[in-house]
């Protein structure tokens, strides 16, 4: 039986996964902050829900040995993550850290636990979900995107050293997916219109956002396939902008999604 590590199991993405690699048959750790308010994963035989604060060294560290404790591990899924919007000069401090600490630091600090363990087994799949942010920057989203481009770079590296080893290094990048992701929101009067014309490029029909159980699939499958394939882009948006950026290049698409934006 394959056995999966998840982060942020609790709701979205990570729960969805949790459900598909179960129905799929695989062993699942479900790591969630606060197992105990769960119900959800509760009473199905092969997923094991642990306590795991991705930003609590101590929780890793526990996760580490509950793994090693109960079989291993094929893949390991770095999937918590937090946002926050508003202008850069608006956002406090305290904010700015929490979302590196989830998105960027904590992510980092448990691959460095696992990889000893990923290059010795010489097998397995390390995924990280990133977004279509950790791509292409949008206004009010600089703070997420710096931690989501970062993370990329991160794993981007990765991939290159863990291919000695036959560890797959891989991301799952959605656009905008149907959960409740926590965006912490700090507007001003003065980028209401902007924000609003953003949101008709990033949410032209809120009824064609994939769902966390569209992204899970994509999550399966980068988990399964023999292929090295690095990005796994999910959703109409996503595919679309990047695909404009990537024929455009990154000048004209920047003014083009600039006179967007900026329109009255
Ligand atoms: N929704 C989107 O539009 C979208 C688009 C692109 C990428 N993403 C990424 O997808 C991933 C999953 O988000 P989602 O959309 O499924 O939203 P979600 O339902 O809010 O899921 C985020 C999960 O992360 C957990 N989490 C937050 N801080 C944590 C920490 N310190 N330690 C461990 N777990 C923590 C949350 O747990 P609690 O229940 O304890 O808060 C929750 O289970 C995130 O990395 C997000 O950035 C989302």
């Amino acid at each position: 039986m394959n056995t999966i590590l998840i982060t942020g199991a609790s709701s979205g993405i990570g729960q969805a996964s949790a459900l598909y690699f179960a129905k799929e048959g695989w062993n699942v750790i479900a790591g969630m902050r606060h197992p105990q308010e769960d119900r959800k994963l509760n009473d199905i035989e092969n997923i094991h829900k642990i306590k795991l604060d991705i930003t609590q060294q101590e929780d890793i560290d526990h996760a580490y040995d509950y793994v090693m404790e109960h079989g291993g591990l094929d893949v390991l899924y770095n999937n918590a993550g937090i946002s926050v919007k508003g202008g850069l000069e608006s956002i406090p401090s305290e904010a700015i850290h929490s979302v590196f600490e989830t998105d960027l630091f904590g992510p980092i600090a448990l691959m460095q636990k696992f990889i000893p363990y990923f290059k010795n087994k010489e097998s397995g799949v390390i995924l990280a979900t990133s977004s279509l942010s950790g791509l292409i920057s949008f206004p009010y989203d600089g703070i997420y995107a710096g931690a989501k481009r970062a993370l990329e770079g991160v794993m981007e590296s990765l991939y290159y050293e863990m291919l000695p080893y036959h560890v797959k290094v891989k991301t799952i990048v959605p656009g905008p997916v149907n959960t409740s992701l926590k965006m912490q929101t700090y507007t001003s009067q003065t980028n209401l219109k902007p924000a609003k014309n953003l949101s008709k490029i990033l949410i032209p029909d809120f009824n064609a956002f994939p769902e966390a159980s569209d992204v899970a699939k994509v999550v399966y499958e980068a988990a399964t396939s023999e292929t090295n394939q690095f990005e796994y882009i999910v959703g109409s948006v996503a595919n679309e902008l990047l695909a404009q950026r990537q024929s455009e290049g990154l000048e004209s698409f920047k003014d083009s999604l600039a006179e967007k934006i900026y329109k009255q």
